[in-house]
């Protein structure tokens, strides 16, 4: 179509722009040309939060938030939850399409051959306090894992990023149990890679003096559903640090530390565990007309609703309440998911709610399921961070093949002083009190 361009007129000098759109967006840097003279630096945009601002281009994760839709590499997410493994979907994630039996074997294979981490790893996670947060102790680890294969920051060596990745899905759940084995002073539990990715996870996790931990299969299941939920949803807060860290040419451990932190924030993947913490403040359901009352008087958040791109239900959300009623068959019903039901059924009929867009997202019933498979709350991130992984590293492995992209590196509008002296200091005067400590 001949006709996909913007006409812009700059009203300061009457001249007039013809712009290409590309997909529906300009290209920021189209707008340098709007100058009021030689000088002027020219137009920028503002965009703080990235409200409106697509900063690449992806082939991984589609997502139409008003439709409630989530596709990977074009799969809805509801077949793959239903039909695949969590390695099945790590493998469609990277590589584009999903494995044949061959290459599914030999993938988990590969990835669960990178399970065991290095015994040293064992020392340093003895130094943090009983009591430290898992995701404090998974991003130190993960950055530490960077000192331990120096070759990874060979970032342009196809073949030693594509080791990284492997090495990567298959610590993170051996850090993640020895986390939570660390807070409770139980010994660690090496990996057996026999198990396959969820088993084992489950059985580093909760094996104690039985000869074989056997993990119940309708808990494991879930555990690959949620972990296929999680693992991705393209330009996220933790993604977009994966991508602006890693394109500065950081090696992968010390750039996945950086999105692992970023996932820790209430407003991201904290949220799981944030909820569970409202869930047990509002207690029963008759307080919870109080509790949206101060929820509209801007006095508190209603923790796992609203995202910025979902303006309808989180498909993800719908199918974990079905995983939810599964586990309850074998966990016994969580309490909680009535109060959070009835919390949804009132916010859902809410004018507060429904005039904002907020329905639950991903992070308002995954933490009932955890707690009834036997979780705290601050293990509730670390689930999240392990598949997210696996959605990093495709992203980052995206972004370092993409030639548009360089060192991320916002522009600001300047809003400081203008340019003024230096006053030697028996000269300055009290402006004003800076209270100092
Ligand atoms: N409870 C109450 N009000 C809310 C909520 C909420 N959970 N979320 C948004 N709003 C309100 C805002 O106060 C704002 O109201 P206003 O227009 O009167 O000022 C309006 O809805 C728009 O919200 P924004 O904050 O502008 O939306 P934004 O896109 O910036 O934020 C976010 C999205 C951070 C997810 C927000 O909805 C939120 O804080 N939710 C609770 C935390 C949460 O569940 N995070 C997990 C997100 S999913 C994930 O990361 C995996």
């Amino acid at each position: 179509m001949d006709n996909q361009t913007l006409t812009i007129t700059d009203n300061r000098t009457q001249r007039t722009y013809t712009i290409p759109l590309y997909r529906g967006t300009i290209r920021a840097m189209d707008l340098r040309q709007i100058k009021i003279d030689a000088g002027d630096f020219g137009l920028m945009t503002y965009d703080p939060a990235f409200m409106n601002t697509a900063s690449c281009q992806s082939a991984i994760t589609y997502l139409d938030g008003d439709q409630g839709i989530l596709r990977y590499r074009g799969y809805p997410i509801e077949q793959l939850a239903e039909n695949c493994t969590f390695l099945e979907v790590a493998y469609l994630m990277l590589y584009g399409e999903l494995p044949t039996v061959e290459q599914l074997a030999l993938w988990d294979c590969h990835v669960m051959h990178h399970s065991l981490i290095h015994e040293n790893v064992k020392k340093f996670m003895e130094g943090f306090h009983y009591d430290a947060h898992p995701m404090g102790i998974l991003m130190s680890t993960v950055a530490a894992l960077s000192t331990f294969y120096p070759e990874a920051r060979n970032i342009a060596d196809p073949k030693c990023r594509r080791k990284q990745i492997i090495r990567l899905i298959g610590k993170m759940p051996t850090l993640a149990a020895y986390a939570y084995r660390h807070r409770l002073g139980m010994p660690y539990i090496y990996p057996d890679p026999e198990l396959g990715y969820t088993k084992n996870y489950m059985n580093m996790l909760w094996k104690r003096a039985e000869p074989k931990y056997a993990a119940n299969p309708v808990l494991s299941r879930a555990l690959e559903v949620l972990f296929i939920l999680h693992a991705d949803h393209e330009q996220n807060c933790s993604t977009s640090t994966m991508r602006a860290v890693g394109s500065s040419g950081a090696d992968p451990y010390a750039t996945a530390a950086a999105a692992i932190a970023a996932l820790s924030g209430p407003l991201h993947g904290g949220a799981n565990e944030e909820v569970l913490r409202m869930l047990d403040e509002i207690g029963s359901k008759d307080n919870i007309p109080g509790f949206i009352a101060q929820v509209k008087e801007g006095k508190r958040k209603l923790m796992g609703f609203g995202h910025r791109v979902y303006k309808n239900y989180d498909p993800r959300a719908r199918i974990i309440k079905q995983v939810a009623e599964e586990v309850f068959e074998v966990t016994g019903r969580n309490p909680k998911i009535d109060t959070a039901i009835e919390l949804e059924r009132i916010a859902l009929s809410d004018e507060y709610f429904i005039k904002r867009k907020l329905y639950p997202n991903v992070d308002f019933y995954s933490g009932i399921i955890y707690q009834a498979m036997g979780f705290k709350p601050e293990q509730f991130t670390v689930l999240f961070g392990i598949p997210r992984t696996v959605g990093w590293l495709a992203q980052w492995e995206e972004m370092l093949q993409d030639s548009e992209q360089k060192i991320a590196r916002p522009r600001q509008i300047y809003t400081g002083p203008e340019q003024r002296n230096y006053l030697p200091i028996e000269l300055r005067g009290v402006r004003q009190a800076v209270q100092v400590g």
